[in-house]
């Protein structure tokens, strides 16, 4: 039986959770605090940008499955199932902060007036769920609820494909009751015979941190492999490949780049050093990680300033300022070392990107911003490629050639072909390329 559901928050993992969870047949009220976007959700228009969230969005608002709202107090006594999909943002020791979620249990509680299975989806520190329960049971003594922890897996850029596809499906729990409900919210998912792992509240937690901290971990030590291929002859495209045939490494997630940015391995790698520190358990592996991306990042302004000379005078073409492709997060992104060393020694910017330039222009307003590629081109001593935006693939190199005034490229995803770029009368860095 669909459930009546609503999820707290409609950033990234509580939108897509509204839009997927009434796309499942459940009746969903999406709630935020702010006005604004609740009156654009209802009117079918995302905040993000994400391919194919509208279109699910819309087709759920016109079967009346899902609605917004900002009337939190109703919205839960309305509730069978309540998720918790608020921010977990990074404090300045790396520990997460809770408050957010905090002051939605305390909404919970005032409102708990029927049994009430309380979920959350937003990444939290092992021991989150436990805290849960026991301040919802300080604040509304002898009610009736169960928590369960269910972490997201979902990328950027492919979300609503990872929610209706994913790999596998989290539950730690405590309850037998718990557990039915939480068969009815995904039933559809059991349907197409997704795997679910019905585990402890601190396995969950625990899945979630790991599965990040590892694929950071990859990244991290391919793009070191990427700087010892460069330094010593060889090609990482090669390695990475090679590597990825045996089946136990996997192809995935060991493309080099500029270092990993975004909203979540940065911050949660960042809370498995914390709470390693809490519970004196040792977690240099991932620590060295962080250092390593910092550095990574850093690496790129140093590849560049090498190849360029001094940045004093010179234009530099930015393209992709996005921390990743198909998203306008522009969180962590390695664009801002490079923007900002650049810019630093007297370097001007040009920058594009297809949908990040107004969050970028909120942070950087001093650079040049440009609606095309080609335009940030025009009169450029160098360009780098930031991020791998499907038409930087195919970036037309004669024309580029003829716009720029000068001819290097530092391609920080390897995009681009070097021998052809070569042949284009370009001066051409890769990452990992000797
Ligand atoms: C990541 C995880 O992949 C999701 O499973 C998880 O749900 C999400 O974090 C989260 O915790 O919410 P996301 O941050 O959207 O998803 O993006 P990814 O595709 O994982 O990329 C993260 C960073 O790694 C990007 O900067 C990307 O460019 C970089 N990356 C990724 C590489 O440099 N090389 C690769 O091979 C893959």
């Amino acid at each position: 039986m669909s459930k009546k559901i609503c999820v707290i928050g409609t950033g990234y993992v509580g939108l897509i959770a509204s839009v997927g969870l009434s796309d499942f047949g459940n009746e969903i009220i999406g709630v935020d605090i702010d006005k604004k976007k609740i009156e654009m959700l209802n009117n079918g228009i995302s905040p993000i940008y994400e391919p194919g969230v509208e279109r699910y969005l819309k087709r759920n608002l016109e079967s009346g499955r899902l609605q917004f709202s900002t009337d939190i107090d109703k919205t839960i006594q309305d509730s069978e199932v309540v998720f918790i999909a608020v921010g977990t943002p990074p404090k300045d020791n790396g520990e997460a902060d809770l408050s957010f979620v905090e002051s939605v249990v305390k909404s919970i509680a005032k409102n708990l007036n029927s049994y009430k299975v309380i979920v959350t989806k937003s990444t939290v520190p092992v021991g989150t769920n436990r805290w849960i329960k026991k301040k919802i049971n300080e604040f509304a003594p002898g009610k009736e609820f169960d928590v369960v922890s269910n972490p997201e897996f979902l990328r950027e850029g492919k979300a609503t494909q990872d929610f209706f596809h994913p790999d596998r499906t989290v539950i730690g729990y405590e309850s037998e009751r718990a557990k039915e409900v939480m068969f009815e919210v995904y039933r559809a998912l059991n349907l197409i015979t997704v795997p679910f792992v019905w585990c402890s509240l601190e396995t969950a937690e625990l899945i979630k941190y790991a599965s990040n901290a590892f694929l950071a971990t990859k990244i991290t030590f391919i793009n070191q492999m990427a700087n010892l291929a460069e330094t010593v002859g060889a090609d990482i495209n090669t390695i990475a490949k090679t590597m990825g045939m045996d089946g136990r490494i996997s192809p995935k997630f060991l493309h080099p780049g500029p270092g990993y940015g975004g909203s979540c391995f940065p911050k949660d790698t960042m809370a498995v050093v914390q709470t390693g520190d809490k519970f004196g358990v040792d977690m240099s592996l991932i620590s060295a990680v962080i250092e390593a991306n910092d550095r990574q990042k850093d690496r790129m302004v140093a590849k560049l300033e090498k190849i360029v000379g001094s940045f004093k005078g010179k234009t530099i073409a930015v393209l992709g300022l996005a921390f990743k492709a198909e998203t306008d997060d522009i969180r962590d992104t390695p664009a801002f070392n490079i923007v900002e060393g650049i810019l630093q020694k007297g370097g001007k910017i040009h920058a594009h990107d297809p949908q990040a330039m107004d969050n970028f222009e909120k942070i950087y307003p001093q650079i040049q911003y440009c609606h095309s590629e080609f335009d940030a081109l025009k009169g450029a001593d160098a360009m780098v490629l930031v991020t791998e935006w499907n038409e930087y693939r195919n970036l037309n190199l004669r024309k580029a050639k003829e716009l720029m005034k000068g001819s290097i490229i530092l391609d920080t995803r390897n995009l681009l072909d070097p021998e052809l770029a070569e042949e284009r009368g370009f001066t051409y860095e890769g990452v990992g390329k000797g």
